[in-house]
């Protein structure tokens, strides 16, 4: 099974990415390994809306997107870990989901959804927020629902803290840890 993650946050050693890695804790010791892209640290232009994959299904734009782009044709289970920015997700995540406007033309315009494996696709949200309105985790939830049904994922799960700001403060939280280590395990699970 193929798991790729998708880590938005700027902030290295912090809410999001410990979320993360207990979700990925829960995969690996369910038998399975995650490839992170760490996406502060990439080098990808934002979407121009050039039209250029109108035709195609094909981003005319060569960066590190490239990568990526094979990565979410080839996965089996799809995670975005962004932390909540302006009740959205971070920019480091949205920027990669506007250039999967190719995806888009590729299933909506040229009816050509990218085929899921033998063990179909799915997807896992694992967002935080400093702030405590639901509106960051619904803004943010309706975004990467559109990704995840335009790369045709068709089921996900979300996990949303709030009130979690200061670097380190989801190690406090009585549940967190504990939901998403049980998310990672239940992604890569049968019934999961
Ligand atoms: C630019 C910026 C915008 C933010 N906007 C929001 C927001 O709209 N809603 C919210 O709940 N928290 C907001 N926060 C707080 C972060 O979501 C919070 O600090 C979170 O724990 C950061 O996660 P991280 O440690 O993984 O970076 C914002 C933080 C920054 C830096």
């Amino acid at each position: 099974m193929k798991i790729i993650a998708f880590f938005g946050s700027p902030r290295e050693g912090g809410n999001t990415e410990l979320l993360l890695k207990e979700t990925i804790n829960g995969i690996e010791d369910s038998g399975f390994k995650v490839h992170v892209f760490n996406l502060n640290r990439m080098n990808i232009t934002p979407c121009q809306n050039c039209g250029g994959c109108d035709d195609t299904g094909i981003c005319i734009y060569e960066d590190d997107m490239s990568q990526i782009y094979e990565a979410i044709r080839e996965a089996d289970r799809i995670i975005i870990a962004s932390p909540v920015f302006f009740f959205g997700v971070s920019a480091q995540t949205k920027i990669i989901i506007d250039r999967c406007q190719c995806f888009w033309c590729e299933k909506y315009l040229l009816k050509k959804p990218i085929p899921e494996g033998k063990h179909g696709r799915k997807g896992l949200l694992l967002l935080v927020g400093g702030m405590k309105k639901e509106i960051g985790i619904q803004c943010s939830e309706a975004t990467v629902m559109a990704f995840f049904r335009t790369v045709n994922v068709p089921t996900h799960e979300t996990l949303g803290f709030l009130g979690i700001d200061a670097k380190g403060a989801i190690l406090k939280h009585p549940t967190a840890l504990v939901e998403a280590y049980n998310a990672g395990k239940k992604l890569v699970s049968k019934g999961g």
